[in-house]
């Protein structure tokens, strides 16, 4: 079988680059917190600009999601759909634009702090540590917390029952469908707000991806958040309760997930009819 985990050609290398260029930066320290706005939804990333040198990749898109929704962004390869996941996550310094969760503005805050304030992310690309066993990947997963973790790594079990079973195994012996929910399950294992997946479905196949999207909807009805970038975007939009066709950069279109797939130019342009 083929690696799920191999490039498969999407150019998201910032992640597991050694030596990564621009602005993309994981390890600056944190500014202050500052207020949300009234009105603000659960989460959102506004009118944000930025990229990885002097283009921008992000042309003032913004995307949010309410409490216990889910919401999906879809578009092109290259619309920066990754980048805008990295940005609301504090991987790329934004130009412009801000970051707010739960009534706070976040945008001064680096990734490791955005945990803390209740962000999980499942970036596209190197999301487990392969020659780590399950068990050992949820309890890196929960490396901010200091207090108790068994009964969030039960819990995680009980959502994805075919890991529990493989859970002294190494992370790179699982199925492509496996290791995307031990990386799932590692990003739970810091009881976020807001979950982010970067094509949590990549390499899976349809049976493996319902069950995957099966359990995302799990999640969000208990009250968690879900921003997701997915290619099998019918599907995804299907479970979605907005979705973002994300373009250049910008924002193309928004709405329902239902409105999306009832639109004939989204159909036509970025749902293959
Ligand atoms: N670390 C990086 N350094 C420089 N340019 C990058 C970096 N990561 C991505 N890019 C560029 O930014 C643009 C947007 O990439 P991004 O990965 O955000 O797109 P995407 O919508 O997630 O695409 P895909 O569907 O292939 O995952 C592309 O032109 C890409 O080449
Ligand atoms: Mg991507």
């Amino acid at each position: 079988m083929s690696d799920p985990f191999a490039n498969r050609g999407n150019r998201d290398a910032s992640i597991v680059n050694p030596r990564p260029a621009g602005t993309a930066d994981g390890t600056r320290g944190s500014g202050p917190v500052q207020p949300g706005r009234a009105g603000d939804p659960f989460l959102i990333g506004e009118a944000m600009r930025g990229g990885y040198g002097k283009a921008d990749i992000l042309n003032g898109c913004t995307l949010a999601v309410e409490k216990g929704q889910i919401a999906v962004i879809v578009g092109p390869n290259g619309a920066g759909k990754s980048t805008a996941m990295k940005a609301i996550f504090g991987m790329l310094t934004l130009r412009e634009g801000s970051v707010r969760l739960d009534g706070q503005d976040i945008s001064a805050l680096n990734p490791q702090d955005r945990v803390r304030a209740g962000m999980g992310f499942v970036p596209q690309v190197a999301n487990v540590f392969p020659t780590m066993t399950v068990e050992e990947n949820l309890e890196m997963g929960a490396y901010i917390r200091n207090d108790d973790v068994r009964a969030t790594m039960a819990q995680v079990y009980d959502l994805f029952p075919a890991v529990a079973d493989k859970r002294r195994q190494n992370a790179g012996e699982l199925s492509g469908g496996q290791r995307q929910q031990v990386a799932v399950g590692r990003a739970l294992m810091t009881q976020p707000k807001l979950l982010m997946l970067d094509e949590p479905t990549a390499g899976v196949s349809p049976i493996v991806m319902d069950e995957l999207f099966d359990r995302i909807i799990e999640i969000a009805r208990s009250g968690i958040s879900i921003l997701m970038v997915e290619q099998n975007a019918k599907q995804a939009l299907d479970i979605a309760d907005v979705g973002y066709v994300l373009v250049q950069g910008a924002n193309r279109y928004t709405g329902t997930g239902a409105e999306l797939m009832a639109d004939p130019e989204v159909r036509r342009t970025f749902l293959g009819g």
